[in-house]
């Protein structure tokens, strides 16, 4: 049967480097506080006006596509992951389309936050499977630090987020490997739990700038912390298990877990609770913080660099954030 593979992954972070210490000048914080918390040591924050979601989306897919030694014109379909667009509407999966001189082929983009990047694989998996399309271009990518709240008052948040993209290009294969398959989830009861609610269709700007409520902090995103916290724990371990039980697999047989770098903490406790070596997880939260859909395909990108991921070995990744959502795919690399 035809599968889908990953046939190069690229990823772009900004050059500018913003250190626990750097944060603490801005806010009542501190090193000490952010690594024992999340394991965060610095994050990467475009330089106002130098870059956008599109643009690092746009060199993340140059450097998949090399990799996977393709042009973009073999490319006939684009799924783009963000909860952070350049506008409102429309979404920058046609922005890549005409940065890439690509013609005009589909562009989908795809709104689920931390889970964003494994949702885009399976809707690429599918249109590859049925024979749609071939070449699929793949991206999460995120510009958080335009939006928070960079003040006391948003610390249990903007501590956290940090800016880069990642790409895959998703090629069909007759081999036996590749995606071997994925489960996607959601629970919108949460979804305040974690959200940005305004200015949106229930809040318009307008309505924000009339009511010039200085205490309004809508336009912040909002995160339960703990409640996020114990959610994730849960779902992250079912949807890994879900993944091994489909291919009848057990987490011995996984080479490399990449998981969503939502919180080093986060990922110990699943490494533990699904009694992984360390050497079968990978993380590089310290260094670039969570970048929400860019998290997984950045660091699954440097993984393969690394060499950590090899022909044959089976990878799983995993994610959970806002909605709440949460998704896993297994993959035969
Ligand atoms: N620096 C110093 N103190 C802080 C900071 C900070 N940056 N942030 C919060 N605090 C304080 C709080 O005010 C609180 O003080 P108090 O006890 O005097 O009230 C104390 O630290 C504890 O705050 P909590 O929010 O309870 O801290 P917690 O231990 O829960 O850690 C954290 C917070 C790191 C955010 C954690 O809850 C977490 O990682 N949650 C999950 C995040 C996650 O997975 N998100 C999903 C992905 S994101 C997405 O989908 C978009």
């Amino acid at each position: 049967m035809r599968k889908s593979r990953i046939a190069g992954m690229g990823y772009y972070v900004p050059e500018n480097v913003v250190t626990n210490d750097d944060l603490s000048k801005m806010m009542d914080t501190s090193d000490e506080w952010i690594q024992e918390r999340t394991g965060i040591k610095e994050r990467r924050w475009v330089v106002p006006g130098e870059d956008t979601t599109s643009g690092m989306g746009v060199k993340a897919a140059k450097m998949a596509l090399d990799r996977a030694g393709m042009q973009a014109s073999d490319i006939d379909f684009i799924v783009f992951a963000t909860l952070s667009p350049d506008y409102y509407f429309p979404g920058p999966g046609v922005q890549v389309q005409e940065a890439l001189g690509i013609d005009t082929v589909g562009a989908l983009d795809v709104r689920n936050q931390c889970s964003g990047f494994v949702y885009a694989l399976s809707v690429a998996d599918q249109f590859i499977k049925t024979g749609m399309y071939k070449n699929i271009l793949v991206i999460g990518s995120e510009l958080h630090s335009g939006g928070l709240d960079k003040t006391t008052r948003g610390r249990g948040v903007t501590v956290i987020f940090g800016d880069g993209a990642g790409a895959a290009v998703v090629t069909a294969t007759d081999e036996d490997r590749g995606v071997l398959s994925t489960h996607l989830h959601s629970e919108g009861a949460h979804a305040k739990e974690l959200a940005l609610i305004g200015p949106a269709t229930r809040r318009w700007v307008n309505e924000i700038i009339e009511e010039n409520d200085e205490n309004d902090i809508s336009y912040f995103p909002y995160m339960n912390g703990s409640y996020v916290f114990k959610h994730a724990v849960r779902r992250f371990a079912e949807v890994i298990q879900e993944a091994l039980v489909a291919n009848s697999c057990t987490s011995e047989d996984i080479d490399l877990l990449v998981p969503h770098q939502a919180n080093l903490r986060i990922a110990q406790f699943i490494q533990k609770s699904m009694r992984l070596r360390e050497d079968q997880v990978y993380n590089n939260i310290m260094k670039y913080g969570n970048t929400t859909a860019a998290s997984i395909p950045i660091a699954l990108c440097e993984a393969v660099e690394e060499g950590r991921v090899k022909e044959g070995d089976l990878i799983c990744l995993a994610a959970f954030g806002s909605g709440f959502t949460w998704a896993s795919a297994l993959i035969r690399w």
